[in-house]
């Protein structure tokens, strides 16, 4: 005997613009999960048109379809795409974190006018589920920080750099050749993309508009191994590290590579994953991790969108506004600085510290013949201030290369 089920021929026709690894994944998921998409929701999805590089009519495709899947990535010509979808009524579902993060308002604003919506759970951290988290579970709470390691291809590298010794150059290498990176990596060490998945997860948290350019942004390009093993011996983890966080009555979001002690729930990501950190005073903190890249996993997201659309789950909130923005923030500093070995160089650069309002927290010396590295961890400070007394250490003339700094994060929880 069969078993009984609700089975509906209804049909979601879906629009697929983009067909690299993620739309020839989630075109393969639409196949393997039809039958149970149908029975939870009532239609059946299937691809009702293609559009390639090369192929496909995108006017024709968004006529016909009942729900758009956006995967080209890029801004132009997906903007215009996207926009005329949403004007038509049309939900879409989108992985494009550049489009979206440079074109918010706009988008926002034509599916308010259409009567269509947008959703992006793929845009961050692929299949790790945080933008419905954000916008749904965590409604009710005020949301504080938000810390994230939301590009997987440089924490592939700088977990390649800790665990081997292996210098940046070659665990990029590496990347490339396990197809976690680009041939043109840019995007991805450079920390753009990384800012532009912040810049979402801060309008999700903080509910105004935040764009890309307002997103500070540093890569990993000039990090090195000697930085990572001083950071093992003060016990920290080297971290490509997002921050969207409550500044007093504004927010500050950023990207830059951060040092983590080791307790913190990110130190522990290693590999290609991704994961986020929610801080709130009402839940203490909660961390989502897994898989942050990949053709099944962003497919797996997605089509978790097109059956929150089929559901009814209500839209995500578009953005109240502008948010305002500052850079006034603090932090804690690793400062490694390379002097010459003579009496009262270090009695200078205390002095310099302590004239900006820099406390020393720890402090190691080795020697490099006639000359020494110092390397120390600060107490958390104004960045511009940390930064004021960073440049004129680098005057002093017995410094004898640029003096590296690295924000550590070493504070507990906001409770
Ligand atoms: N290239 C990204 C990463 C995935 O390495 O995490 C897509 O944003």
């Amino acid at each position: 005997m069969t078993c009984w089920r609700v089975m509906s021929d209804e049909l979601l026709k879906i629009g697929l613009l983009g067909r690299g690894t993620v739309g020839a994944a989630f075109a393969e998921l639409v196949e393997e999960r039809a039958d149970e998409v149908a029975r939870s929701t009532g239609r059946r999805p299937v691809i009702s048109g293609v559009l390639t590089r090369s192929e496909g009519d995108a006017g024709a495709i968004i006529a016909e379809a009942d729900l758009i899947v956006e995967v080209m990535g890029g801004t132009e010509p997906t903007r215009e795409y996207v926009l005329a979808a949403l004007n038509g009524g049309l939900p879409v579902v989108s992985a494009n974190k550049q489009l979206l993060s440079r074109h918010g308002p706009e988008l926002w604003a034509a599916a308010e006018a259409g009567g269509g919506q947008i959703r992006f759970e793929a845009a961050v951290a692929a299949v790790v589920p945080v933008i419905r988290v954000l916008s749904e579970s965590l409604n009710g709470a005020q949301i504080d920080r938000i810390h994230g390691i939301v590009n997987g291809t440089t924490n592939f590298i700088l977990s390649e750099m800790a665990s081997t010794g292996a210098s940046y150059e070659a665990a990029l290498a590496q990347a490339q050749q396990l197809g976690f990176a680009e041939a043109d990596p840019t995007e991805d060490v450079s920390g753009a993309d990384a800012a532009a998945k912040m810049a979402l997860l801060a309008q999700l948290a903080f509910g105004g508009w935040v764009a890309l350019d307002d997103v500070v942004f540093e890569g990993i390009e000039q990090l090195t191994t000697e930085d990572i093993a001083y950071a093992r011996e003060f016990g920290l983890a080297l971290k490509l590290l997002g921050t969207a966080e409550r500044v007093g009555d504004a927010i500050s979001v950023r990207v830059h590579p951060a040092f983590l002690y080791a307790a913190h729930p990110l130190a522990s990501i290693n590999g290609s994953f991704n994961a986020v950190t929610i801080e709130s005073p009402a839940i203490t903190e909660i961390t989502l991790s897994g898989p942050g890249a990949g053709g099944p996993q962003t497919a797996s997201a997605i089509l978790g969108d097109v059956v929150s659309v089929l559901s009814g789950v209500p839209a995500i909130e578009p953005p109240q506004g502008e948010a305002k923005l500052t850079g006034a923030v603090h932090s804690a500093f690793y400062l490694h600085l390379e002097v010459a070995d003579k009496p009262g160089v270090l009695a200078q650069v205390a002095r310099l510290l302590g004239e900006h309002g820099v406390s020393v927290k720890t402090v190691a010396q080795s020697g490099l013949g006639d000359n020494a590295r110092l390397v120390m961890v600060t107490h958390s400070i104004l960045e511009s201030d940390f930064y004021s007394a960073c440049d004129q250490i680098g005057e002093l003339e017995f410094v004898r290369a640029a003096p590296r700094a690295i924000r550590v994060i070493d504070e507990q929880f906001i409770g």
